[in-house]
């Protein structure tokens, strides 16, 4: 796509939204499945914070910068419903109140229902169980070359189901969970695929082997002698208070959904942090001695990890940078009007949540990767709203508690006890978007010895 010329479209009150020109027929779809977010920043920088874009048969409002990110959480949070984008995915997986794709009561119960599964003190104590899963698999894969996003998949799987449901899934499980989601979101909510993808073989094998490993992680709960009590909690204060919304499709997702939330989030975002180390060996040199510190006296807790501020610093600069996911999607519940243009009820919208995360009034020189921006005096992330990895308003991430233990847990145990070097051309290696969060691209290849081995 060559420019993006400014032009004016009508809406419903005859005011004027500016429209990003795109291609007859298109409009901007090529942009948005190839690079959307480096489409959105640009066309941000253009159009400002509110903008219409079209993407073939689709139209949607972009919503960008702070008022949008504050409106959302406060003001206007009655604006916006989830349930329109997810619908189509819910229905292909049988599971109508999932909670990330319902809103209202029905939301706001289940997540009151989950919030004390998800806080940092149930994990707490797991964390030791945690690296001692990561320590495993480095063990079984020094010094030859590993692809990252297989590498993080199957110890992040192994670590998610490990620490919330006690069930640590296959190899062969993680790809089926990871088609199915794929496959399911980009033809259902997405619409980028054709619906005929719902009917290739290798999908509808991957999605029944997800709901027989659905029921296997529900059924191993009970089975387990201390159980970790996650579905005992939702059946007990859950289904039977509200068994309308806890149908047995519904449990099935409560089994799966922390795998398909958190797997290639926090993959995706350790990958950016390991390439990041890879272009900066100063600063590896600078985590390298904290996390001797602290590591040296044995596996730190929660607590211990938070106050570990260079690593914790160095995590939010790339989830500023490298945001994998970097916008979400709506649908006006209402007519309403933001920043003087009226937006109606059951528009499509595009939040662009971490447009700030580059904008100079809130980022000083926004492109350079700068960990000293979070300390004292400066704080650039402490203005509400500004920095916003983990979403806005009421269905921010349940499971950044979990995600931040699993960044600063993994990386840490990686400079601590191996040598890591890349095994790929890493200029070649770029920002991915075929799958519903941002990665990077499957070539991305490390190899790693235990430490002082070489
Ligand atoms: C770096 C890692 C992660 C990032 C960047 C991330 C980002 C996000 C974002 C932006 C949302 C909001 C979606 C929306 O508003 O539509 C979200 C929701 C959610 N996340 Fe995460 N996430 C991460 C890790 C995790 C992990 C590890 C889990 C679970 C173990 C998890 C579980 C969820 C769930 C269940 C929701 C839906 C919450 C709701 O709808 O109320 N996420 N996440």
């Amino acid at each position: 796509m060559t420019s993006w010329a400014r032009e004016m479209g009508k809406d419903s009150n005859n005011r004027q939204l500016p429209r990003v020109k795109g291609w007859p027929l298109l409009g901007s779809a090529y942009a948005l499945i190839r690079d959307p977010l480096g489409f959105l920043r640009r066309t941000r920088e253009t159009h400002g914070d509110v903008y219409r874009i079209t993407a073939a048969h689709m139209d949607f409002v972009v919503l960008a910068g702070m008022e949008a990110n504050r409106f959302v959480a406060d003001k206007g949070k009655d604006c916006f419903v989830s349930s329109g984008f997810w619908e189509g995915t819910l229905k292909e997986m049988q599971c109508p109140h999932s909670f990330i794709g319902v809103d209202g009561d029905v939301h706001r119960f289940q997540r009151n229902l989950m919030k004390p599964l998800f806080s940092k003190t149930a994990f707490n104590e797991r964390i030791p169980e945690l690296a001692d899963i990561f320590k495993e698999t480095l063990s079984v894969r020094y010094d030859s070359t590993q692809r990252v996003s297989e590498l993080f998949r199957h110890v992040l799987s192994r670590q998610i189901g490990g620490s919330l449901q006690g069930y640590q899934p296959t190899p062969q499980e993680v790809e089926a969970l990871m088609r199915y989601q794929t496959t399911a979101m980009n033809v259902c909510s997405l619409k980028k695929w054709p619906r005929m993808a719902l009917w290739m073989p290798g999908y509808r094998q991957a999605k029944k082997q997800v709901q027989a490993l659905a029921d296997r992680i529900i059924a191993s709960e009970r089975t387990q002698e201390q159980g970790l009590g996650y579905f005992q909690t939702l059946k007990e204060h859950g289904q039977d208070v509200h068994p309308e919304w806890f149908t047995p499709g519904d449990m099935r997702n409560h089994a799966i959904i922390s795998y398909l939330a958190g797997i290639d989030t926090v993959g995706a975002t350790l990958s950016f942090m390991l390439l990041e180390l890879f272009k900066q060996p100063e600063l590896l040199r600078q985590l390298r001695a904290e996390v001797d510190a602290v590591f040296s006296q044995g596996i730190p807790d929660a607590d211990d990890l938070d106050g570990m501020e260079t690593l914790k610093n160095f995590i939010r600069e790339v989830m500023r940078l490298y945001p994998t996911a970097y916008a979400v999607r709506r649908t006006a519940a209402r007519d309403f009007v933001f920043q003087g243009y009226s937006i109606d009820k059951g528009q499509d919208i595009i939040l662009f949540t971490t447009a700030n995360h580059t904008d100079p009034e809130w980022f000083k020189e926004p492109l350079r990767f700068d960990i000293t921006r979070y300390q004292a005096p400066r704080m650039e992330h402490r203005a509400n709203g500004a920095w916003a990895p983990f979403g806005r308003g009421a269905h921010t991430c349940i499971g950044a508690g979990l995600a931040n233990i699993l960044l600063s847990l993994n990386l840490a145990l990686f400079l601590y006890h191996t040598d890591l070097r890349p095994a790929c051309d890493l200029k070649s290696i770029k920002m991915d978007f075929s799958n519903p969060s941002a990665g990077l691209d499957e070539r991305f290849a490390i190899s790693f010895s235990p430490r002082g081995a070489a």
